[in-house]
């Protein structure tokens, strides 16, 4: 609380004590002082191991890019009416969509516009990493228990691409333990997905690939948020690529 963000200067405002004395209504008052909020703030986003890639993503800066497709701002609207009347929601978010349509973009950035305006305790996992992590314990590196406490603890969870890679039934107990846990607590959390509950033929649906238990959990826990749209990365990034390459 000494440091202001050039790691050099005491804040002028608290004197480095983190505090600052106020007067309201004729009655002086201690509150934490703002760099002491901001502190909390930068800390909060670090344990939230939000990705590199994914540290910009915001509502604001979410692009109704495709006027043809309603789900873009149906989406992005159920999305913000989260944020607004969280913690006074029942139900985290079960993001469902084709790859590249905006579903981490729209994850991140509840999960970072809360930390950064309600200070919630909230934490990303991507769910093929958090997968490869317990199957690592496998071999007595490290044990699943650690692994699994701070995501079942968190205020919030963002579990990112949930169904993706292979999972064999021993991880999968693991993962179920961790769901369920949160649905017992009445934890919120958000899901994003690139399954769906009605596949093309051939292909598997989101219950085939977290067990049918999962699935059922999710309706409970979760808002339905769908994208149907084209892929933000080939239409627009790569156009952007091409631009700045002219
Ligand atoms: N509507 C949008 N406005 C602005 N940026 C977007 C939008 N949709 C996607 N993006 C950006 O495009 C990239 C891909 O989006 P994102 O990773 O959220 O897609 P996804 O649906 O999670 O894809 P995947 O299924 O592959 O995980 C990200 O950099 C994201 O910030
Ligand atoms: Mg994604
Ligand atoms: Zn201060």
């Amino acid at each position: 609380m000494t440091k202001n963000a050039d790691e050099s200067a005491v804040c002028p405002e608290c004197g480095g004590t983190g505090w600052v004395l106020v007067v309201e209504n004729g009655v002086e008052l201690v509150k934490p002082c703002v760099c002491a909020e901001r502190e909390r703030t930068t800390r909060l986003l670090k344990a939230a191991s939000i990705p590199a890639r994914y540290r910009h993503c915001s509502l604001s800066n979410f692009e109704i890019w495709n006027p043809a497709d309603p789900t873009l701002k149906r989406s992005q609207k159920i999305v913000q009416e989260f944020v607004d009347l969280y913690p006074n929601v029942e139900k985290g978010l079960l993001i469902m969509g084709p790859v590249g349509t905006g579903k981490t973009h729209l994850a991140v950035a509840a999960l970072r516009e809360l930390i950064e305006s309600r200070g919630v305790r909230g934490r990303f996992a991507d769910f093929t990493s958090l997968v490869l992590e317990i199957q690592m314990t496998f071999g007595g590196q490290g044990s699943s228990r650690d692994i699994l406490e701070p995501l079942i603890r968190a205020e919030l969870l963002v579990l990112d691409e949930l169904g993706a890679g292979k999972v064999t039934p021993w991880v999968m107990d693991l993962l179920y333990y961790l769901v369920n846990t949160r649905y017992l607590q009445g934890r919120i959390t958000i899901f994003t997905t690139n399954f769906t509950d009605t596949p093309a033929a051939g292909s598997e649906a989101l219950a085939d690939r977290v067990s049918a238990r999962i699935r059922s959990r999710l309706y409970e826990m979760c808002r339905r948020v769908e994208l149907r749209g084209g892929d933000y990365r080939r239409e627009r990034l790569a156009h952007a690529a091409e631009r700045g390459g002219r």
